[in-house]
């Protein structure tokens, strides 16, 4: 596997990589890597001739007072992974690598789409994704890139973003992967005390909950929103971030749940803000 930090370095490889006719695939992730990193690997490989994965913990996607400073970093273990994984290219630059001088120019985001959900409570989140994520694409120069749809308003955003700035890539968006026990993958589920792991699987829980009552026909929304509640606060170490019942692509709240509706949840257990959803079906 290639080890690039230099973006000229990786340039010269993406270059020659496509004077060889070769797909790339771009995973960009903030490392820490967990099976749902994987699973955005292995649909890469399965589909492109390269595969870049990126690690970079961008501080420009975080506010203040947020975990930037703790977040789990360990690029010796993520290359060990990578290399098993027959990763083709680990892009890891540094923080002056990415953002030499102070930006001028950065991606905005609408705020209909960047101002509620994980948004609402993390300003300037979403332009920080966007930004970085649209130096990726022009540094790696991807055919097809991946993303998680855990970050399920980060998918649509980047979706969104691709098709309104014209980047060349696809954008593939790929299931959550859970533990065995429910509850999805994220590098924060190493911050959860072995209780506070416990109580998280109400989120879980909850939006099991509520798929299967939307499969047995319930469409309204405040119901659905009334039982996700319920179910959260009964552990008594979950604070409630948001429960949102909207449509899949704008992201605007909906009544009734319709053919693509996302129900997606926030909360913090202790400390630890965690998110998941589903994507449900009112229509079937
Ligand atoms: O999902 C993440 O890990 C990050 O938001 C991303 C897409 C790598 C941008 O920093």
């Amino acid at each position: 596997m290639e080890f690039f930090t230099a973006i000229q370095d990786i340039g010269v490889y993406v270059k020659n990589a496509k004077r060889n006719c070769k797909t790339i695939g771009l995973v960009p992730t903030m490392g820490s890597l967990h099976e749902g990193h994987l699973s955005l690997v292995r649909a890469a490989a399965d589909e492109c001739d390269v595969v870049i994965v990126s690690v970079f913990v961008n501080k420009k996607q975080f506010s203040a007072g947020e975990d930037f400073d703790k977040y789990p970093r360990d690029i010796k273990r993520d290359r060990e992974i990578l290399e098993s994984a027959n990763v083709d290219v680990l892009f890891a630059p540094t923080n002056a690598e990415m953002y030499p001088d102070s930006l001028a120019t950065y991606v905005e985001v609408d705020a209909k789409l960047a101002n509620c959900l994980c948004g609402a409570t993390r300003p300037g989140h979403f332009r920080g994704v966007t930004t970085v994520v649209a130096k990726l694409f022009n540094i790696c120069q991807p055919d097809m890139s991946y993303f998680g749809q855990k970050d399920a308003q980060q998918a649509v955003i980047i979706k969104r973003m691709a098709c309104d700035l014209n980047f060349s890539t696809g954008i593939s968006v790929m299931p959550i992967i859970r533990d065995n026990d429910g509850l999805a993958m994220s590098s924060r589920n190493s911050y959860l005390s072995e209780n506070e792991r416990i109580q998280a699987l109400s989120l879980y829980k909850a939006l099991c909950a509520v798929k299967k009552m939307v499969e047995q026909g319930e469409v309204c929304s405040s119901r659905i929103f009334r039982k996700i509640k319920q179910i959260l606060i009964s552990e008594k170490d979950i604070k409630i971030d948001y429960i949102a019942i909207v449509d899949n692509e704008s992201l605007q709240p909906v009544e009734t749940i319709k053919e693509k509706t996302l129900i997606a949840v926030a909360i913090f257990v202790g400390n630890t803000r965690l998110i998941d959803n589903v994507v449900v079906d009112g229509e079937s």
